[in-house]
């Protein structure tokens, strides 16, 4: 959970009182901590201090250009998946031999851009993929670093949505079938295999799913190497989860513990694509209540954050902490379902929770720092909102709110 410390009876992220950001900012209002996105990476980069290592910031978790810029500065290279995601990253001052392309779809224009300014490694998830690659690389005149994304068939124990290292998932290629398919990547001709990767899924909250992996990852880099096929980095994927509510996952210092041993005496360059674990503790989104409506059978606070804002308890019903950011003791508690104002019964940001709120207060819902505004939509016409960053006592507006004329500039009327 995001920590937010209790100041003079309001709460505070860093030395700052939310309530200030909201009467400056508006909300609904993402807000990020700078010391706690440092101290997350940090905490992997040190984890995995033993080995060559690369931590590369998913930048699907949280892809504002002032939070890659403050990762970059640290070190941080980046796990990728579109063109668009490549545009962010350079944006923000990240370094292309840093930068590993995941995805399924990766298009013709997307691999050249990626060629051209020389990312680290292409994360391969299929033999067609290969091929489309190899020509690309081919026309440039130039070898593609790849790396194939295996699929280990490992359960990751989390919820079906996000998990992806099972058999019947879209993603990677079957290990077993890995031999056959570098054997064809190598000959090829312009595709140099220097890796090999897999991610297993996401929120996981034990260190098991990630030891079996990497057991069978690890297997099948010795059989590669007796035939003859020697790869120079193994890429761990992301995965780590947080504490929303009970959950209790390892640290980055105890993953790392469980993987170190066997990763130390391979001599490979260890590569890592946490994204939920640096970021969603880091953030959290301010919301005002609008109403309070009693009904027969249920308490609804209407705020003024909804689904497009934060999808996860709508698409996930994924449960996320919400905390009354001034707390009042003069109102009693009441059981609300916290839901936002667009059409949709699974427009919730949370069910039955106790709150003694009323009208006016201001929420904060800890935890979004990671998949919140990214999958934010303008559904309802509603502007997406603003992200600010806060470092000790200043804050920094890094998006400005959405207005309406911004959802109606790229529109236009028939002749
Ligand atoms: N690498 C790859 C190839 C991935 O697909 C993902 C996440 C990551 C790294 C980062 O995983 P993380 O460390 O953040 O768990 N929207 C969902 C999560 C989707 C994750 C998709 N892939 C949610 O809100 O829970």
């Amino acid at each position: 959970m995001t920590s937010l410390s209790l100041i003079d009876g309001t709460r505070h992220l860093e030395a700052i009182a939310l309530e200030c950001l909201a009467e400056r900012f508006g909300t609904p209002l993402y807000v990020y901590s700078r010391a706690a996105l440092t101290a997350n990476y940090q905490a992997f980069d040190e984890a995995f201090a033993e080995v060559e290592h690369q931590v590369c910031f998913a930048v699907k978790a949280n892809s504002n250009i002032a939070v890659l810029n403050v990762l970059a500065r640290l070190g941080a290279g980046f796990d990728i998946v579109s063109g668009g995601e490549l545009e962010r990253v350079i944006a923000a001052g990240g370094e292309p031999s840093k930068i590993v392309f995941s995805g399924l779809g990766k298009t013709e224009v997307e691999i050249q851009r990626a060629l051209e300014l020389g990312i680290a490694c292409f994360n391969v998830e299929s033999e067609a993929e290969l091929d489309r690659i190899n020509a690309v690389a081919a026309r440039l005149k130039v070898k593609a670093p790849i790396s194939l994304r295996v699929n280990p068939d490992v359960d990751a124990q989390t919820h079906p949505y996000i998990s992806t290292g099972l058999k019947e998932n879209k993603f990677g290629v079957a290990i077993e079938r890995a031999p056959e398919v570098y054997r064809r990547a190598i000959a090829l001709g312009h595709l140099d295999a220097v890796g090999i990767d897999c991610h297993i899924g996401s929120q996981l909250t034990s260190t098991a799913p990630f030891s079996d992996a990497l057991d069978r990852v690890l297997a099948m880099i010795d059989q590669l190497a007796d035939e003859g096929i020697t790869l120079s980095h193994i890429d761990i994927g992301g995965g780590l989860g947080v504490r929303y509510k009970d959950e209790t996952p390892p640290t980055p210092a105890e993953y790392a513990a469980a993987l170190l041993p066997r990763l130390k005496a391979r001599g490979l360059k260890v590569y890592m694509e946490p994204g939920r674990a640096i970021a969603a503790n880091a953030g959290v989104l301010l919301t005002r209540v609008e109403f309070v409506k009693p009904t027969e059978h249920k308490h609804f606070a209407i705020v003024d954050a909804a689904m497009n804002d934060l999808i996860r308890p709508a698409l996930y019903q994924a449960w996320m902490d919400i905390v009354p950011v001034t707390p009042r003791t003069e109102v009693t508690s009441q059981r609300y379902d916290v839901v936002g104002a667009v059409c949709e019964t699974g427009d919730f940001l949370g069910k039955d929770r106790d709150l003694s709120i009323t009208a006016g207060d201001l929420l904060a819902v800890t935890g979004a720092g990671a998949y919140g505004f990214v999958m934010s939509s303008n559904y309802n016409t509603r502007g997406r909102a603003a992200e600010i960053i806060v470092d000790g006592d200043q804050a920094w507006q890094v998006r400005r709110r959405e207005t309406t004329a911004d959802l109606l500039a790229l529109e236009s009327l028939l002749p």
